[in-house]
C-alpha cells in the first residue's frame, strides 16, 4: 500500500473496499485483475479511474472515442492512477430505430449501476451523438461517484461547390429537390459523400452539438470541451488533461450532485438560449433537475429566456457557420463570458474552479458574425420559447430561432394524420387537400404512442406545396425534432395522443391557434365538444414485450424529463428558481 502522504490527507477510496482486504474476496478482486496482465503495484492504494466508453461502429458519432479513450489513459497514468475503460449500450442517432430515446433511460441505467457496482472511485464518461450525453449524466448523477465527461467533438464543416453543408441540415429539401427533378441521383450522392465529412459529431447547432455546449455551461467538462472539433489533436490534449484531472477529483471527492446542481441548471438554460439550441435539451435538462429530486416547469424556460440574448449564429439557426466556426470564435467560453452576469458565478466545475473563474480567464469573441456581444445580440430573448394552451395542457415547445417569423402567430384549419408512416404515404400526393394556411398535426408519435417520441416532428413539406415554392408551414406533434431541424414546428405536445391528450381529439378543418409571443398553442373547439369526444377515447393496445414494455408502462411525459417513474425520487421539491 502506498505511503504517499497524498492519500493519506484525503477521504479512503471506493476501490479500496474491493482491494484492499486479506479476506477471500479481496485476493480473488486482486487476483483477477492480475489476471489481466496488471502487477499489483499498478492498483495498490491508487485510484481507479473507469472511462465509460460508449463507443461502437454502430454509433458514427462515437467512433473516435477509442482513440479518445486512449489519451484519457494516459493522463490517468500520468497522474498516478489506475484507468480501466469499460462499456455500455452505446445509442448511434442514424440507425436505432424508431428513435434513441426509447433507450437513453436504459442507457443511463446501465451507466448507473456499471459505476455504482464496480470499484470505481472516478469516472471519465465518453460520449457525443445526441443521447449518450444526457444518458450518461443521468447514470452519473444518479451513482453519483465523481465523474467528468469528454465528448468526441464536432464533425469537421463540409463545403460542396461553394455551398456549407450542415450534418442533417437540409436533407428534407434535398430529397424534395430530387424528387421534383431538381437534383440528380450523383448530386445526392456527391452530399452523402461529405454530409458528414469526419470523425465527430453533428457540426451544426443540433441535439449532439447543444448537450456539448450545455456539458460545458454546466461546469462539467474541462473549458473548449464542446467546440474542439472530433479529429483535432486539441481534442485528445483535452482527453489527457481530463484523466489527469479525473485522479484529483477522485481524491477531492468531488462529485456530479456538487456540479449539476439547480444554479448549474439554470446556467445551462441560459446557455441554451444563448446558442439558440436543440429543442431536445429541455426533455434532458428536466430529467436531470427531477434526478436531482426539483420539479423543473417548462414556464422557468420560458422565464430565464425573456432577458436571455440570443448569441450565437450557427445552422440551423443561421444561413451558415458550424461548430468549427464556433470553435474558432472562441468557443462556450466566450459564450460564458458574454452570459456572465447573469450566470450564477459561485456554480463549482469539474476543474474546481467556479464558473465565474472560468469566464474571468475567457476571451471575448474573436469572430463577431458568429458568437454575437451581449449588448448587440442577434435577439435579445432567448431563441427556445415553451407553450402551452388547450392543445398542450402539460406544454410543448418550439425553436423560435429556427421558425419562420411570419408563422409565429398563426391560426389556421388542422389536417391531421393519425401516424407518421401513414402521413409519409400521403405527403407526396399531389391531390393532397392541403393548402399553405393548414396546421399539420401529427400524433400517436409520442414516448408511449411510438413508442419513444422520434424525432418525427419534421417532415417534409407536402410535395404539393413545395413545387408551389412553399417552404414551411406550421407544423405541431408530440414527437420531437432533430436539433437540426428548421421550420415553424411545435414539439412535445403533452399530453400526448396516447395518453388521451387533447392533440389526440384533433379533427381535421378544426382551427388551431399557434402564439409564440403569447406562449400559446390553442384548439379552438367548444370545450363540451372536446369532452364529448373525449369519452370516446380509449389507449391505444399495447403490443409491447421486453424493455419496451417497461418503457410504455413506466416512462414519465415530455414535460416530465420522459424518465422512468421509478428512476426519480418519489416527492419532488419546487426547483430552486432565482427569478420570480
Ligand atoms: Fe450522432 Fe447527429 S447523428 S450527433
Amino acid at each position: 500500500m502506498s505511503n504517499d502522504p497524498i492519500y493519506s490527507a484525503t477521504k479512503k477510496l471506493r476501490s479500496r473496499d474491493w482491494f484492499e482486504p486479506l479476506t477471500a474476496w479481496g485476493m480473488c478482486h486482486r487476483g483477477w485483475l492480475r489476471a489481466e496482465g496488471y502487477a499489483e503495484e499498478n492498483f495498490e492504494g491508487k485510484p481507479v479511474i473507469g472511462i465509460c466508453n460508449s463507443w461502437s461502429e454502430l454509433t458514427n458519432c462515437n467512433s473516435n472515442l477509442r482513440t479518445i479513450a486512449e489519451a484519457v489513459k494516459r493522463g490517468v497514468w500520468q497522474a498516478v492512477g489506475f484507468p480501466l475503460e469499460f462499456p455500455t449500450i452505446s445509442l448511434g442517432e442514424p440507425y436505432m430505430k424508431p428513435t434513441t430515446m426509447l433507450f437513453r433511460n436504459l442507457m443511463a441505467m446501465d451507466v448507473e449501476e456499471s459505476i455504482d457496482s464496480n470499484p470505481l472511485d472516478a469516472v471519465v464518461l465518453l460520449a457525443g451523438c445526441d443521447k449518450t450525453v444526457p444518458a450518461q449524466i443521468l447514470g452519473a448523477l444518479s451513482a453519483n461517484v465523481p465523474a467528468l465527461m469528454i465528448t468526441s467533438g464536432p464533425m469537421l464543416g463540409s463545403n460542396m461547390r461553394g455551398k456549407e453543408l450542415g450534418s442533417g441540415h437540409d436533407l428534407f429539401d434535398y430529397i424534395n429537390d430530387y424528387k421534383a427533378g431538381k437534383m440528380t441521383r450523383q448530386q445526392i450522392s456527391d452530399i452523402e459523400g461529405c454530409i458528414a465529412r469526419s470523425t465527430g459529431h453533428c457540426m451544426v447547432m443540433g441535439t449532439a452539438s447543444t448537450m456539448a455546449c450545455l456539458v460545458e455551461a454546466l461546469g462539467f467538462t474541462l473549458p473548449f470541451g464542446a467546440s474542439i472539433p472530433g479529429p483535432d489533436a486539441r481534442r485528445l490534449q483535452l482527453a489527457e488533461r481530463a484523466g489527469r484531472r479525473a485522479v484529483e477529483m477522485a481524491k477531492q471527492d468531488i462529485r456530479p450532485r456538487q456540479i449539476i446542481t439547480p444554479k448549474a441548471i439554470e446556467n445551462a438554460i441560459r446557455a441554451l438560449h444563448a446558442i439558440g439550441g436543440s429543442t431536445n435539451a429541455i426533455i434532458h435538462l428536466v430529467a436531470f433537475a427531477r434526478r436531482l429530486g426539483f420539479d423543473l416547469p417548462l414556464e422557468h424556460f420560458d422565464r430565464l429566456g425573456k432577458d436571455t440574448p440570443f448569441l450565437v449564429s450557427m445552422m440551423p439557426n443561421g444561413p451558415k457557420f458550424v461548430m468549427e466556426d464556433f470553435h474558432g470564435a472562441g468557443g462556450m467560453p466566450a459564450v460564458l463570458k458574454e452570459l456572465a452576469p447573469m450566470l450564477h458565478g459561485d456554480a463549482l466545475t469539474v476543474t474546481g474552479e467556479t464558473i465565474s473563474q472560468w469566464t474571468a480567464k475567457a476571451q471575448p469573441s474573436w469572430n463577431r458574425e458568429v458568437i454575437y456581444p451581449a449588448n448587440r445580440p442577434i435577439e435579445p430573448h432567448g431563441a427556445v420559447v415553451t407553450l402551452r394552451g388547450s392543445l398542450a395542457p402539460g406544454g410543448a415547445a418550439i425553436k423560435r430561432s429556427a421558425a419562420s417569423k411570419h408563422l409565429l402567430k398563426h391560426r389556421g384549419p388542422a389536417f391531421v394524420f393519425e401516424n407518421y408512416h401513414a402521413m409519409l404515404d400521403q405527403l407526396t400526393d399531389l391531390n393532397l387537400p392541403i393548402t399553405k394556411d393548414h396546421v399539420i398535426v401529427l400524433r400517436n408519435a409520442g414516448l408511449v404512442g411510438a413508442p419513444g417520441m422520434p424525432e418525427w416532428g419534421v417532415f417534409a413539406v407536402p410535395l404539393k406545396l413545395h413545387q408551389q415554392g412553399v417552404h414551411d408551414l406550421v407544423r405541431i406533434s408530440d414527437a420531437r425534432i432533430s436539433g437540426t431541424s428548421h421550420g415553424t414546428i411545435a414539439v412535445h405536445v403533452a399530453p400526448e395522443a396516447a395518453v388521451g391528450g387533447p392533440i389526440g381529439l384533433v379533427k381535421t378543418g378544426d382551427l388551431i391557434e399557434l402564439d409564440v409571443e403569447n406562449r400559446r398553442l390553442d384548439l379552438l373547439v367548444d370545450p363540451a365538444e372536446l369532452e364529448r369526444r373525449k369519452k370516446d377515447f380509449r389507449p391505444p393496445p399495447s403490443r409491447e414485450r421486453g424493455y419496451k414494455k417497461l418503457f410504455v408502462e413506466r416512462v414519465l411525459q415530455a414535460n416530465e424529463g420522459a424518465d422512468f417513474d421509478f428512476l426519480v425520487p418519489p416527492k419532488l421539491e419546487p426547483f430552486p428558481q432565482s427569478l420570480g
